[in-house]
């Protein structure tokens, strides 16, 4: 998994899903190839078939659930995501948050599949014990922080350094982080802080110009 890096959460915004999803994906592409950052985007399961055919940056579904193939109903299966186009899974985010040995399980499903893991944590006692399973990638979010105007790396500096060495302790996994990003300045001080990169949502999904303000934040990484 290339760092530093920028995931850019489409959530369940009107402005992220089906159709408005695919062009938002296309603008991601372009900031991406105009930039030449590494930009991947995390949508709905429905979106990934649609939208993993007409991008080529990485696609990473919000969830997957740790069932195996067979009788389950209403779940998102790490085959089919997989077969669907997807690149990865976003896990344990704090709007979909799993039980710890749910979280085990959906890793190691991932991981079968030849999915990468981008988990989620609150707070750096979570990012800790979420090491041990050894993700790809861990992003560190306060909740508190989520959908608001002041980024995690102005409010909390202190929440990304803590992660960052504590996750160290466990293993050697790129730690970024997320909540409240919104301009070129938050990224800046993510990276100083020791980010390898940002996940972001509102700013982008919500902006009046996607392409300029994903620009800002792919500029400053
Ligand atoms: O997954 C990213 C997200 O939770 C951050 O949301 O809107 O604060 O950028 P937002």
């Amino acid at each position: 998994m290339k760092t530093p890096i920028i995931i850019v959460n489409f959530k369940a915004y009107k402005e992220g899903t089906g159709r408005n999803a695919v062009k938002l994906a296309k603008i991601c592409e372009k900031v991406a190839k105009k930039t030449k950052k590494n930009i991947a985007i995390a949508v709905e399961e429905v979106d990934i078939r649609n939208i993993s055919s007409k991008v080529k940056i990485p696609v990473l579904s919000e969830h997957l659930d740790s069932i195996r193939e067979g009788a389950h109903t209403g779940n998102n299966l790490a085959e089919a995501i997989k077969e669907n186009g997807a690149w990865g899974t976003l896990l344990n985010h704090s709007e979909n948050r799993l039980r710890i040995d749910q979280l085990e399980e959906s890793i190691k499903r991932a991981r079968e599949v030849g999915l990468k893991t981008v988990v989620c944590a609150n707070n750096s006692e979570i990012a800790e014990a979420v090491a041990a399973f050894e993700p790809d990638m861990i992003a560190i979010e306060p909740p508190e922080l989520i959908g608001g105007d002041i980024s995690v790396s102005t409010a909390k500096p202190q929440v990304i350094t803590d992660t960052i060495k504590k996750v160290k302790r466990i293993a050697n996994i790129p730690v970024l982080c997320g909540a409240g990003i919104k301009s070129g300045a938050d990224v800046k001080k993510a990276i100083k802080l020791g980010a390898k990169g940002i996940l972001v949502a509102s700013g982008i999904v919500k902006a009046k110009d996607p392409e300029k303000a994903l620009t800002e934040l792919a500029d400053a990484l």
